[in-house]
C-alpha cells in the first residue's frame, strides 16, 4: 500500500447514505451529534476531523446528551485515571440509551486501539454501537454506515498496512477561530518504558512538507493567528520522507508565509532537540519563544530506565543554549513522579532540576502503570502515600517558582493575542507569546487580534494588564 493516500471518495457514498438515513431518523431536522475528546492536542486534532466528517454527513453539534442522535467519545489511554473517566462516562450512557433507544453510541481514539479495552466494551457495555481506533478514522463513514444499516455492533482497529498510512484531505471542523492545530507527524517510535502511545498510535510517519504548507497557508488566509504544529516528537520530523527535511527546515519554510500570526509546536523530545532548532526559533519572524520540552525526571538512572536516551546534563545544556539565544524564552515541561523504584534522592534530583530551570509551568503526573509497557512489570516498592507526598512537594515548589516568574513580568509590555471576553469578569482574556494568560479591559472588537498590554498585576499564574497603544 502507498504510504500517503487521499481521503477516499469511496467514503462519499457512505456519507450521502448516512445523511439520508439520519434526516429521516431526525424527522427532517438536522441530526445532532455530541462529540467529546479526552487527552492531548493530537486527539483534539483527530476530533476535529471526526467532526468534519460528521458535518459532511449533515450533523450539527450539541453539548446536551439528551437531545443528541449520536454520542461519540474520542478517548485517551495515557493514564489509568483517563481510562477510568471514560468508562465512567460510557457507563452513564446506559440510562440515556434506555430513555432514547435510537441513540447511536460510538467510541474511538487511543483506548480503542487496545484489545483488552475493546473486549471489555464488547462484554460489559452492550449498548455501544461502534468502536474504532486511531488508524481507521478515514473509514469512519463506512463503519458508521455498517452500524446503522446492519444494526450490528461494529469493532474496527488498524491493521499493519493501515498503521503505516497517512491520509490527506479529510475535512476538518475547527472549534476555535484564532487557534488551530496542524498535525505534522503521526505515531511514535521511542517506546519510553512507561508510555502507551507507541502501542496505540503506531510507528512514526511524517506528512509531506507540501501538504503541511498548503494547510498552513489556508489557515493563515482564514485568519487563524496561533497555529500549533503537532507530533509526539516533532524533532524527528522528516525522517523517512523521499526528500528528507528537518523539523527546523519545516519551521523555516512555514515562517516564510506572509501574515500576522504565531507558530508554536509540541512536543519536542530532548534527545532530538537540536541547536539548529533553537537557532531557527531565535531567528524566526513568527515562531514563539516558547518551548515545551518534557524532561520526565532529573535523575540519570531514572532517565535510563525510562528509556529517554538523554542525560540531565544534556537537558540542561539545551536549556542554557535556548536561554542564551532567546533570553525571553518561556519554558514548559512534563514530569513523572514515582516512577517504579524512584528513591527519595532521585526524586530530589527532579526538584533540583525544576529549581535550576525555572519553568513557566509544569505538567506533573504520578506514574500510572500501562498494560503492555515495560514499566508495568517493574518492581515498585514506593507506597502510593509516599508518591502523593512527593507529588505535593513538587507542585508546591513549582507554584512558588511560577509565582516569581509571573511577578517578574510586572511592568513589561507584552504582545497578547486576544481570545475572548470572560463572561464573569467582563475582561478580555488573551495569551502572551510564552502562553501565559493575561486579563485586561478593552473592547470586544479586539477579539481575534493582537494587542500590546502593559502587565500591572500577577496572581496565580494569571497576569493582569492595561491596554497600550502599539
Ligand atoms: N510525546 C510526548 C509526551 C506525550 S504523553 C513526549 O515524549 O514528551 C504526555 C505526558 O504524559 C508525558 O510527557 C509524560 O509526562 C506523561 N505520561 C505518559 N505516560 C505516563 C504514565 N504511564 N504515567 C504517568 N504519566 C505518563
Ligand atoms: Fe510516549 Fe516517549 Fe513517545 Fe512521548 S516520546 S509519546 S513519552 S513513548
Ligand atoms: Fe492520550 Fe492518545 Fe494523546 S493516549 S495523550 S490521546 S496520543
Amino acid at each position: 500500500m502507498e504510504k500517503n493516500i487521499s481521503f477516499s471518495r469511496s467514503q462519499a457514498e457512505y456519507i450521502e447514505n448516512i445523511a439520508a438515513i439520519m434526516r429521516i431518523r431526525a424527522r427532517g431536522e438536522k441530526p445532532l451529534a455530541m462529540v467529546h475528546t479526552y487527552g492531548c492536542q493530537q486527539n483534539v486534532a483527530d476530533g476535529e476531523k471526526i467532526k468534519g466528517l460528521l458535518s459532511e454527513m449533515g450533523f450539527s453539534f450539541t453539548e446536551d446528551v439528551e437531545e443528541a442522535d449520536l454520542v461519540l467519545y474520542n478517548t485517551c489511554a495515557i493514564r489509568e485515571h483517563a481510562e477510568d473517566r471514560v468508562f465512567g462516562n460510557v457507563g452513564a450512557l446506559k440510562n440515556v440509551k434506555r430513555r432514547h433507544p435510537s441513540l447511536l453510541i460510538a467510541l474511538c481514539g487511543c483506548m480503542m486501539e487496545q484489545e483488552h479495552v475493546a473486549e471489555r466494551i464488547r462484554k460489559s457495555y452492550p449498548f455501544v454501537n461502534l468502536v474504532f481506533g486511531t488508524h481507521v478514522i478515514h473509514r469512519f463513514p463506512e463503519l458508521l454506515h455498517q452500524a446503522l444499516v446492519d444494526g450490528k455492533r461494529v469493532f474496527s482497529r488498524g491493521n499493519e498496512e493501515e498503521d503505516a498510512v497517512i491520509v490527506e484531505g479529510l475535512p476538518v471542523y475547527r472549534d476555535g477561530s484564532t487557534k488551530a492545530w496542524v498535525t505534522v507527524m503521526y505515531g511514535c517510535d521511542n517506546f519510553c518504558s512507561y508510555c502507551v502511545v507507541p502501542y496505540v498510535r503506531g510507528r512514526e510517519r511524517s506528512r509531506e512538507p507540501e501538504a503541511i504548507l498548503e494547510e498552513f497557508k489556508s489557515l493563515v488566509d482564514a485568519g487563524y493567528k496561533d497555529i500549533t504544529l503537532l507530533g509526539q516528537n516533532v524533532n524527528s520530523y522528516g525522517k523517512g520522507l523521499k526528500r528528507p527535511i528537518t523539523f527546523a527546515g519545516l519551521l523555516r519554510m512555514l515562517d516564510q508565509v506572509p501574515g500576522e500570526y504565531r507558530i508554536r509546536f509540541m512536543t519536542s523530545h530532548p534527545k532530538d532537540a537540536s541547536k539548529e532548532l533553537l537557532d531557527t526559533m531565535a531567528e524566526g519572524k513568527h515562531i514563539c519563544h516558547h518551548l515545551h520540552l518534557p524532561f520526565q525526571s532529573g535523575n540519570d538512572r531514572v532517565l535510563k530506565v525510562m528509556n529517554r536516551r538523554y542525560t540531565r546534563e544534556k537537558y540542561l545544556e539545551l536549556i542554557r543554549y535556548a536561554r542564551e539565544k532567546m533570553p525571553d524564552i518561556s519554558l514548559t515541561s512534563d514530569v513523572i513522579v514515582g516512577f517504579p523504584g524512584e528513591t527519595e534522592e532521585e526524586f530530589c534530583d527532579t526538584l533540583s532540576l525544576v529549581e535550576e530551570v525555572g519553568f513557566t509551568s509544569l505538567f506533573t503526573f504520578i506514574f500510572s502503570p500501562r498494560k503492555g509497557t515495560v514499566a508495568e512489570k517493574m518492581d515498585d516498592p514506593v507506597t502510593p502515600e509516599e508518591k502523593s507526598a512527593r507529588f505535593k512537594r513538587l507542585c508546591d515548589l513549582q507554584e512558588s517558582i511560577a509565582a516569581k516568574r509571573c511577578s517578574s513580568m510586572v511592568g513589561t509590555l507584552q504582545r497578547v493575542l486576544v481570545e475572548e471576553k470572560n463572561s464573569k469578569t467582563g475582561l478580555l482574556t488573551g495569551r502572551t507569546e510564552g502562553n501565559i494568560v493575561v486579563d485586561f479591559e478593552g473592547s470586544d472588537q479586539l477579539i481575534g487580534s493582537f494587542a500590546t498590554v502593559e502587565i500591572t498585576t500577577a496572581r496565580n499564574w494569571i497576569l493582569g494588564g492595561v491596554l497600550r497603544e502599539d
